[in-house]
């Protein structure tokens, strides 16, 4: 595999997505990592290092670690990681006089087309993507120039060996060749092999689970999502019925959601679950409760109790399965680097009990949501799981504004049925990232037959994404809004007006609270 030095680019993680595209295995380290910890996951064939917002030459700017010039690995400067390389090794950076954001043209030199070669097989001049303020005054010493742009002599640079620094950003869309310049790097560089696939992560992990469990027992909490979905048929290839999984009806759920969870994964899939029906302690817990953030902390809370409760008849479990994706693996690593603002604390199901002292176990540690994806498809699990828009841990009550009440649940329930029936029907449901109902607080005056009517507003919101950190309000067919609106007002008893949400995030946030 390789491995992706974080400078605190905002491309970091999609540098190591396009390496594992590529089906080779990556992970993305901070530049304080020793040799030592990197190694306790991962034999890397090569390091790419990422871009980020210093300047190489200011005092406390990141650097690369010693082990990458002692390890005598391939690298791949990006940007920031080039004009570090270029420091490093005795060139010289400074100050540009203005930044250069934009397409250029790259333009390769005239020099020996050597094996290994990072633009073997591509055009001599193609389109790239730059976006930094600083630039390369001089090279150090063994460097040239394998090309150039309009404002940079230096906008692709190599030892001749296997250093090489690149002025722009291959890992965008914005240069469209620019994954064969990584699979360049990766394939002939690196000598990578592109065998990192969903099949061998699958057989990679129920080994190193049951490495880990032994003749132990495991539990998780399942929310019919598809991460803890996911982890659970994978723990359950890994130790079969070791393995029992608590579903908890928190009574926040959509409309057949209970119904449906406990069908697929007893019935079809065969895992041992334990369905607890805990809907009214949640409703009682949520009486007078209109404040997002008291409602997420009381229905957290909440969740822990259950589920505690329902472990302590299983207690001779030493582990405790979550689905922990990536991402969340990285932000809370480097909290120093991503201190941001918290705008909504995000409760998932399978808060860590603390108190019950139990081994973590978390199998999709190192995957992107994509990924989990496909490893859900390898592990046969029906596309209906898969392919599931996310949903969040405090359910409907986060939907309704104000306070939560049994009346208001059943009538966003039906509210939510018909966004979905409704956007299933017109083949949009994977295509989005999420689609529901939100239901306010407001109430407006209409007119239905002769009568006048007072009822609530209700919201559609339908987002596109791709990591829910920033959304765009998705342009649905005027028509499928249209049937969506008509079915709601005539079929959900309570509310008589339908509007559509299109705000974007930022500076909207996805859900309503
Ligand atoms: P926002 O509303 O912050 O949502 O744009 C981003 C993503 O997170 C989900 N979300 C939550 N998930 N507990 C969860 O498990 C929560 O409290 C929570 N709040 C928001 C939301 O559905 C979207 O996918």
């Amino acid at each position: 595999g390789v491995v992706i030095i974080d400078f605190g680019s905002q491309y970091s993680h999609l540098i190591s997505r396009r390496a594992r595209e590529l089906k080779v295995y990556s992970e993305v380290v901070t530049a304080s990592s020793t040799w030592e910890r990197v190694t306790e996951r991962i034999l890397p064939k090569g390091v790419i290092l990422s871009g980020g917002p210093a300047s190489v030459y200011e005092q406390g700017a990141p650097l690369i670690p010693g082990w990458v010039f002692e390890q005598q690995l391939p690298v791949l400067g990006i940007c920031y990681g080039m004009q570090a390389l270029v420091h490093q090794m005795g060139g010289i950076v400074a100050p540009g006089d203005k930044r250069e954001y934009g397409s250029a043209i790259l333009r390769q030199n005239a020099i020996e087309g050597a094996e290994g070669d990072l633009f073997a097989g591509l055009p001599s001049d193609i389109q790239v993507w730059m976006s930094h303020g600083d630039r390369v005054d001089s090279l150090p010493p063994g460097f040239a120039s394998v090309a150039c742009s309009d404002n940079s002599p230096y906008a692709a640079i190599s030892n001749g060996e296997a250093l090489f620094g690149l002025q722009f950003h291959p890992e965008v869309e914005h240069t469209p060749l620019g994954q064969e310049i990584l699979e360049n790097f990766l394939y002939r560089v690196c000598y990578c092999r592109g065998t990192w696939t969903p099949k061998s992560f699958v057989s990679d992990s129920i080994h190193r689970i049951r490495n880990q469990i032994g003749d132990g027992r495991a539990i998780c909490a399942l929310s019919g999502g598809v991460d803890s979905s996911v982890a659970a048929v994978l723990l359950h290839q890994a130790i079969g019925d070791k393995l029992t999984c608590i579903f908890v009806n928190n009574g926040l759920l959509r409309k057949g959601e209970a119904e449906q969870v406990q069908d697929t994964f007893r019935q079809n899939l065969g895992l041992n679950l334990l369905y607890v029906d805990a809907s009214e302690r949640f409703i009682t817990r949520l009486a007078g409760v209109t404040d997002p953030e008291v409602k997420r902390k009381a229905i957290g809370e909440e969740f822990i109790r259950v589920f505690e409760e329902s472990a302590i008849e299983l207690s001779d479990t030493q582990f405790l399965v979550q689905g922990t994706l990536y991402p969340d693996v990285i932000e809370s690593e480097t909290p120093d680097n991503r201190a941001s603002a918290r705008i909504k604390t995000h409760h998932n199901v399978g808060g860590l009990p603390e108190h019950m002292d139990l081994d973590l176990v978390e199998p999709l540690r190192y995957l992107y949501k994509d990924e989990v994806r496909e490893v859900g498809m390898e592990l046969g699990l029906p596309r209906e799981i898969v392919m599931r828009q996310p949903f969040p841990g405090p359910g409907l009550a986060i939907r309704i504004i104000g306070e939560v009440t049994e009346e208001r649940l059943e009538i966003l329930r039906e509210c939510d049925w018909i966004v979905l029936d409704e956007i299933t029907r017109a083949g949009l449901y994977e295509e989005i990232w999420q689609s529901f109902a939100v239901l306010s607080d407001s109430r407006t005056v209409g007119v239905m037959g002769d009568f006048r009517t007072y009822g609530y507003v209700c919201a559609i919101r339908a987002v596109s994404s791709s990591d829910a950190m920033t959304a765009d309000w998705v342009r649905l067919p005027y028509d499928v809004l249209g049937r969506i609106s008509t079915r709601i007002v005539n079929e959900v008893p309570g509310v008589n007006r339908v509007v559509y949400d299109i705000t974007s995030k930022p500076p909207g946030t996805i859900e309503w609270e």
